[in-house]
């Protein structure tokens, strides 16, 4: 069965970001307000918090990054904020798609990228949760995606097309994936040559009609990566957890 996963490794790989996401709510404290991402990794963060807060007496607030995260802490009664009402968050915890060695990420694989980056550019701390396979030397391999509005994707598309060396593709196709901003995504096959992130990130929000971009760049303080021995903290030397 060449090109499929076994059943075993798709287990390991659900391990893994259960590992990792419940060892970053070490991270966590009472009273804290947090950014609560989005993605299957930082799901288990945020059952865990829900458990410690029913089990262990620890009372959080929570700012959702989407719809999806924002149902889940629901269910899980964790008390939640909007980005306009809390003042500052104490810190966020979310997935990423790809880190490189400057703690710089890809996001936006679940297509949440643009609040996301809100919430995290509104907080004094950011730890990523991840399996070892996001860990790569230069990111790119990851496609990048991009918000852009919906009467402007082709035109946007276009102008890619001259920033982009590989193709430029409309996440959903015939149907579109609708974010929860109302927009579409477009990602974007860079291949693993983003060595500048700062720079292309630049150059991208300034073409018109491009909402947001998944680089993530100065925003990350530490990674939580589970590995299959071990589960490995990574804090950024010059960032704000040290
Ligand atoms: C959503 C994201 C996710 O954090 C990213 O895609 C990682 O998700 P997962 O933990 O499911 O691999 O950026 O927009």
């Amino acid at each position: 069965m060449r090109g499929t996963p076994s059943a075993t490794i798709v287990d390991e790989v659900e391990a893994l970001k259960r590992e990792a996401g419940i060892a970053a709510c070490s991270f966590v404290r009472s009273g804290m307000i947090l950014g609560l991402g989005t993605g299957s990794t930082v799901r288990y963060t945020v059952l865990e918090i829900g458990r410690r807060m029913v089990e262990e007496g620890l009372q959080v607030k929570g700012v959702p990054t989407s719809e999806a995260t924002r149902h889940l802490a629901e269910d899980l009664g964790i008390p939640l904020l909007t980005l306009e009402q809390a003042d500052e968050i104490d810190l966020t915890i979310d997935g990423a798609d790809e880190f490189d060695p400057d703690f710089q990420l890809i996001k936006g694989g679940g297509g949440a990228l643009t609040q996301e980056k809100r919430v995290a550019a509104a907080s004094r701390a950011m730890v990523v949760v991840a399996d070892d396979r996001k860990q790569v030397p230069v990111l790119g391999g990851f496609d990048l995606p991009l918000e852009v509005g919906t009467s402007d994707w082709k035109r946007v598309r276009d102008e890619l097309d001259s920033i982009c060396p590989g193709m430029v593709r409309l996440r959903g196709g015939q149907i579109p994936y609708v974010t929860d901003n109302g927009g579409y995504i477009l990602d974007c096959e860079f291949g693993p040559t983003i060595s500048d992130p700062g720079k292309l990130e630049e150059l991208i929000l300034s073409v018109d009609g491009v909402v947001e971009v998944g680089l993530f760049v100065g925003m990350c303080d530490a990674v939580v990566m589970a590995t299959l021995s071990e589960v490995l903290t990574i804090v950024k030397e010059d960032g704000r957890l040290n």
